[in-house]
């Protein structure tokens, strides 16, 4: 069996399986990329989805209606996150919310998006008796924090020093870090199990239409619209895995507490050299700016959590991540050929 055939249902664990996969669950941000593909995991096991968009009609969400499984088991339906009736109705009748939606943004009027957005949701979520809540948070959450040892392993105890994150306009990563939070105080409060998937920078193929921060994260370097690269290093995941790591933590009883969602940590260096080597076509930059500091050594995570207790034990190999995305991209028009762009100069 692969890692993405549905299990099988010839005996009593595969009975139960069954009655598990026809719950009733809830996306927020059912319409982003990564609330896409976690809908289209659902649907592949067999759940019936309610997907929450603020306005499902928008044709950003159309992609959603296609899904395998969607014509007979998805729904979508509209909820803002500062609005808890919505989400109250939304979540009506659900056994697990899957809390995806948040402002991808460093605007630091959109905090209380996040904040309060997510303390609306547990609470809906607790209101309308659903057993489990899935919140996305991100490695911004984790990592940030400049007095950590180089040689230190990071892991689901680690979080990002929050005042270095506000002085350095990381608004983004406080935000992650209040609304994780702002999650797990609101969900000990209520009785609510939840389980918090931590990706880092999520790659890999889009469902949806528009580019989101991440994909263009990689765009911006084909294109040729970054003409150097900071002296940074990231941590990167695929789009398929960081879904699938939702599920299991729905689907496991015992899932609690964090999982760091890992697969590979890069110098931007590296990660410009593997899109030449992929991509000879495209003007990916070999200039790094010169902060004056060392090269930024990268650091390493553990994620011990996620492969043995979730089973999640196999990531995508970020070349092939980072491969299917520009595909991707190319296929959505994103990123016109260079050929194709000097042609468009020229006959400007
Ligand atoms: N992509 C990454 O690299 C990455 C890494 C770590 C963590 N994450 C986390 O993963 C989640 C999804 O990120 P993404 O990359 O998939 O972003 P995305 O494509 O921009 O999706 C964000 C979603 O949030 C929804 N949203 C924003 N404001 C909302 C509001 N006021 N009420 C209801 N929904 C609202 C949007 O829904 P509408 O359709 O209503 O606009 C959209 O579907 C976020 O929590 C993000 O912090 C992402």
């Amino acid at each position: 069996m692969s890692a993405h055939d549905p299990p099988k249902a010839n005996n009593k664990e595969g009975a139960d399986d069954q009655q598990q996969q026809q719950k009733l669950v809830c996306v927020t941000g059912a319409g982003g990329f990564i609330g896409s593909w976690v809908v289209k995991e659902l649907l592949r096991r067999g759940y019936r989805v309610r997907g929450t968009a603020r306005d499902p009609a928008d044709g950003k969400n159309a992609h959603l209606l296609a899904l395998e499984g969607a014509k007979e088991r998805l729904t979508l339906c509209r909820a803002d996150v500062l609005d808890r009736d919505s989400l109250r109705a939304a979540f009506a009748g659900c056994d697990g919310v899957f809390h995806v939606a948040s402002p991808v943004s460093n605007d630091p009027e959109l905090v209380p998006v996040a904040v309060e957005g997510t303390r609306n949701v547990v609470n809906a979520a607790a209101d309308m008796g659903a057993r489990c809540l899935v919140f996305t948070s991100s490695y911004g959450a984790v990592h940030m924090d400049p007095n950590r040892s180089p040689d230190a392993v990071l892991d689901e105890t680690c979080w990002s020093d929050y005042d270095y994150c506000k002085r350095t306009q990381n608004t983004y990563c406080c935000a992650k870090m209040l609304a994780e939070q702002t999650a797990a105080a609101e969900a000990a409060r209520r009785g609510l199990r939840l389980a918090v998937v931590v990706p880092c920078v999520t790659t890999g193929p889009a469902l949806q239409r528009a580019l989101n921060v991440s994909t263009n994260h990689v765009a911006r370097y084909l294109t040729g619209a970054r003409a150097t690269y900071p002296n940074a290093v990231a941590a990167y995941a695929d789009v398929r895995d960081v879904a699938r790591a939702h599920v299991l933590a729905y689907e496991r009883p015992a899932a609690r507490g964090r999982y760091l969602c890992i697969a590979a940590v890069l110098h931007r260096a590296q990660l410009m050299a593997m899109l030449r080597e992929l991509f000879p076509q495209y003007p990916v930059t070999a200039r790094c700016e010169d902060d004056g500091k060392p090269m930024a050594k990268p650091y390493r995570f553990s994620c011990r959590r996620v492969k043995e207790d979730l089973g999640l034990d196999q990531f995508t190999p970020l070349r092939k991540s980072l491969y299917e995305a520009v595909v991707c991209m190319q296929r959505r028009g994103h990123l016109l050929p260079v050929i194709q762009q000097h042609h468009q100069r020229a006959s400007l």
